[in-house]
């Protein structure tokens, strides 16, 4: 991995505010720079199989290195992991490890075990202090900081779940050299989105290193997940609970959740490769309703596919539900407020705007032409 200083990125939250610390290979010093947030020297580790086998090692070393007393609580990889049953065992490990009010928790994973593991620090003992060393490039640039937490429900993703910021975010880009390479290209889709919710230049300078970024051990990886990091710290700081400007991360994300839901949150379909075709969508979506120039989709749809992520429903493999059926999912959609559904538009690359003004009749007939490809 290329040597490069650790770039630290505060979230400036009233009482709450926390730093994230981008750096390669800063899991071997890991136990040092948590020492001084622990109220004592001991913390209980999430993580899941994959990253266990991995990682686990190393991350356990270096807490030992610094004398904290740690146990592990490994769940199995992947999405299925977000549920009631899951959560249960979880919390009732915790207790059982004698993880007490004042204790930390370490989600040591993905997205996935980071909302999990940070509900299980939402709720056990009503709130355990969380610390998140996220190891996916998704999780290192969105769901390891900002707050949000939570499981899936049989009715739709993450509609059970807490706000529960964490203490601190340690993002280890040098983890990132064992995560498959679909993964890592789902992952980029996130860092796209930023750069499409408001930073113009940050996607014209992604349009020349992309390719770098999803290559990985590179000085340019690590600058796109400060970037993301920054952008992500100011958006959380300016609407921590999501009452207006934070619902401009959620580009492409009313598709993409239904999406998901639809081919059964697994393998067929990445958060990511969704969140890419979700994308898509809204700028395909806003230059039917007149907001986009139809070059801006053009060139959003090429640069997703030279990095080898889909831009359409009709190329996830297998069955999709008919448009009708995703329109009912995305009404589930927890950002469907008073019924009308919400949904982040475009007027161009780099400018988001959030609507519930488009009328369901529209988005029924625009989810029919995606899915028919007529
Ligand atoms: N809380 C939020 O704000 C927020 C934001 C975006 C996404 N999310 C959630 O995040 C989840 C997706 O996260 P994800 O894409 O990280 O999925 P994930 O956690 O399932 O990780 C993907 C796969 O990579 C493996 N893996 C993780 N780190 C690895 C490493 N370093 N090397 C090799 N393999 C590794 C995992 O075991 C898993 O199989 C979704 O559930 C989504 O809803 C939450
Ligand atoms: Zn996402």
């Amino acid at each position: 991995m290329t040597v490069n200083s650790p770039s630290t990125i505060r979230v400036p939250l009233p009482a709450r505010g926390y730093d994230v610390v981008v750096g390669a290979g800063l899991t071997g010093g890991l136990g040092a720079r948590l020492l001084p947030l622990l109220a004592r020297p001991k913390v209980a580790i999430v993580t899941d199989a994959t990253v266990a086998r991995l990682h686990l090692a190393k991350l356990e070393a270096s807490l030992a290195a610094s004398s904290i007393v740690h146990d592990a609580v490994v769940v199995p990889a992947g999405e299925s992991s977000k549920s009631f049953p899951e959560l249960a065992g979880l919390c009732d490990r915790l207790l059982a490890l004698g993880v007490e009010r004042n204790d930390v928790v370490v989600a040591f994973g993905g997205g996935v075990v980071g909302d999990l593991a940070g509900f299980a620090a939402a709720i056990v003992r009503r709130g355990v202090a969380l610390i998140q060393a996220p190891t996916t490039l998704l999780a290192q640039v969105d769901s390891s900081l900002g707050g949000k937490t939570g499981i899936n429900s049989r009715l739709g993703k993450n509609l059970i779940g807490a706000f529960h910021q964490p203490r601190a975010v340690f993002a280890d880009v040098a983890l990132l050299d064992t995560l498959p390479e679909r993964e890592m290209r789902a992952g980029y889709a996130e860092v796209v989105k930023y750069a499409l919710l408001g930073d113009r230049p940050f996607f014209e300078w992604l349009e020349a290193n992309g390719s770098r970024v999803v290559a990985r051990n590179s000085p340019e990886l690590l600058r796109a997940v400060s970037r993301c990091c920054e952008a992500k710290a100011r958006i959380v700081a300016r609407d921590e609970t999501e009452t207006d400007e934070r619902a401009l991360l959620n580009l492409g994300h009313t598709f993409a959740h239904a999406l998901e839901a639809a081919a059964g949150y697994g393998d067929r379909l990445l958060h990511g490769e969704a969140v890419a075709i979700g994308m898509a969508m809204a700028f395909r979506l806003s230059a039917r309703l007149g907001h986009c120039p139809a070059a801006h989709v053009d060139r959003l749809e090429s640069h997703l596919a030279r990095i080898g992520l889909p831009t359409t429903a009709r190329s996830v493999t297998g069955a999709l539900p008919r448009a009708a059926d995703l329109l009912d999912i995305m009404r589930q959609d927890k950002k469907a407020r008073s019924g009308a559904i919400a949904l982040v538009l475009v007027r161009g690359i780099g400018e988001a705007f959030l609507t519930r003004d488009v009328a369901e009749q529209r988005i029924l007939s625009f989810l029919e032409t995606e899915l028919d490809g007529t």
